[in-house]
């Protein structure tokens, strides 16, 4: 989970310039995405939870998850992001605006978008690894981390919200 795990913070650090959507509203007359999903932290992003999930791939740890490809890490952190889009998306047709809090979405957008992703790319070295224990546990720990993150993003000004 560390390439999804380190895609989200490091979207934050990397964004800022054009925005996903360009600006645009969707049918509705509200913004497709909204101005807190851009390029940069997208690209940033996926570059930043690729390059750790090489990393792992050259550590022992290839080992213990065998067939752990470059294309599972770039599910992972890309799967993480688009997750995050598509909460966006949900967001702005139910009229939140750009950084309110949304429970639960906020907290979990990012693995289940990384799982859904992987699942689709990378089928068999997912089911392999992504045990139900596993994956409760991730559910249970990830609010708590994704908290704790961004405490830290809000004291040193790299977020707006500590959500
Ligand atoms: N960010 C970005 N591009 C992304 C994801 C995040 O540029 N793909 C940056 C933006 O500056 C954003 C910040 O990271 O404001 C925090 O991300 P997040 O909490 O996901 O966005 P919000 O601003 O809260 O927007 P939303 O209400 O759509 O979730
Ligand atoms: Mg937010």
């Amino acid at each position: 989970m560390l390439p999804a795990y380190i895609a989200n913070p490091t979207a934050v650090v990397c964004g800022g310039g054009a925005s996903i959507d360009f600006g645009r509203n969707f049918v509705d007359g509200k913004r497709i995405l909204g101005d807190g999903k851009t390029y940069r932290g997208l690209a940033g992003g996926v570059i930043c939870g690729t390059v750790l999930g090489i990393i792992q791939m050259n550590t022992s740890l290839a080992g213990r998850f065998g067939g752990f490809t470059l294309l599972a890490v770039f599910s992972l952190s890309f799967g993480a992001l688009l997750g995050d889009m598509c909460k966006s998306f949900i967001k702005r047709r139910l009229g939140f605006k750009r950084g309110a809090k949304f429970m639960i979405a906020d907290q979990l957008d990012f693995v289940i978008g990384a799982w859904i992703l992987t699942y689709l790319l990378q089928g068999s070295w997912f089911i392999e690894h992504f045990t139900a224990t596993t994956m409760v546990i991730i559910l249970i720990i990830t609010p708590v981390l994704h908290r704790i993150t961004n405490l830290i993003g809000y004291h040193v000004k790299l977020k707006k919200e500590p959500w």
